[in-house]
């Protein structure tokens, strides 16, 4: 955040409804004040219909640097932004926004890339691997294309929905995946990384999100859903010996690709 807001202090605002639980201004001020960023993180809590209105507004803004988009509107300002980034236009959704100094508003998704780094931060390298992933909504799909872009060796999508997999499997294909990408059934056992990018293990009621049984002691099992933290899919990973990877390095892996889209990356100093 701005050590001192003044007239030069640009807006980060965060788009969401509800907003009690966001954390990003949390999160991302301190970073912004550490770099000496002139820029602060708000909430702006505004409803499906209200961001409509709003919107003109935004882009008539000269001080809004730009926007983090979370539930309800992620899917809802793809028709409203002008230009869509590469992973933006497969996942059919956004959760950034920057405003150009001319008021173009130009969106994309980090989660892809996140859940990437948040890999790699925690010395998981997926290049190479033959991935599990369940889910094929937006998330799903986010991270489908950082996948396929950081080398996997393949990809296997489920989804409850099987034609949304397929068509997802084709979208990857059209965008030039280079190996094998497809649709089919949750057989674990066949795979070195698992993704659950499903909704499935935010209750605790939920079944899990496919059977692991047979899986191999070095295979990743990643989960997207960050609360609760250890997932009754974790749980299970780590029963059958596999190395559990939760979903909160996804979050974390985004915080500095965010402010470097929205113009606020780290310098290191000219020491
Ligand atoms: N860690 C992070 O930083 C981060 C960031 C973004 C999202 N997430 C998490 O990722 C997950 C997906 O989010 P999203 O934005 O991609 O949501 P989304 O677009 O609504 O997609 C939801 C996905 O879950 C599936 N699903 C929902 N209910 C199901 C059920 N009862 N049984 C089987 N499958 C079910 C859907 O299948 P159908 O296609 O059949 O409906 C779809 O594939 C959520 O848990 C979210 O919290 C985490």
């Amino acid at each position: 955040m701005a050590a001192m807001i003044g007239g030069r202090t640009k807006l980060i605002g965060i788009l969401a409804d509800p907003i009690d639980h966001v954390r990003t201004p949390a999160v991302l001020n301190p970073l912004l004040e550490a770099r000496g960023a002139d820029a602060v993180v708000v909430p702006l809590h505004v409803d499906a219909a209200g961001l409509k209105a709003l919107w003109p507004g935004l882009r008539a803004l000269r001080s809004l640097a730009g926007l983090i988009v979370t539930v309800p509107h992620k899917t809802a300002v793809v028709g409203l932004v002008d230009r869509l980034g590469e992973a933006g236009q497969l996942a059919g959704a956004v959760n950034v926004i920057r405003r150009e100094p001319d008021g173009t508003m130009v969106g994309d998704t980090f989660d892809g890339r996140g859940f990437v780094e948040g890999l790699r931060a925690h010395g998981h390298e997926p290049a190479g691997r033959r991935v599990l992933l369940l889910g094929a909504g937006g998330a799903a799909a986010a991270i489908a294309l950082a996948l396929v872009r950081a080398g996997i060796a393949g990809l296997r999508i489920v989804n409850r929905s099987q034609d949304r997999a397929e068509r997802l499997a084709a979208r990857l294909q059209a965008a030039g995946a280079g190996m094998e990408v497809e649709a089919g059934p949750a057989e674990a056992r066949a795979f070195d990384l698992v993704v659950n990018a499903t909704s499935l293990g935010l209750r605790a009621s939920d079944p899990l999100p496919c059977d692991l049984a047979g899986i191999g002691a070095d295979a990743i099992v990643a989960d997207a859903v960050m609360q609760p933290p250890e997932t009754a899919f974790l749980a299970e990973a780590r029963r059958l010996g596999a190395i559990a990877h939760p979903g909160l390095p996804m979050l974390e892996g985004q915080r500095e690709l965010l402010l470097g889209f929205l113009g606020f990356a780290d310098r290191p100093s000219s020491a």
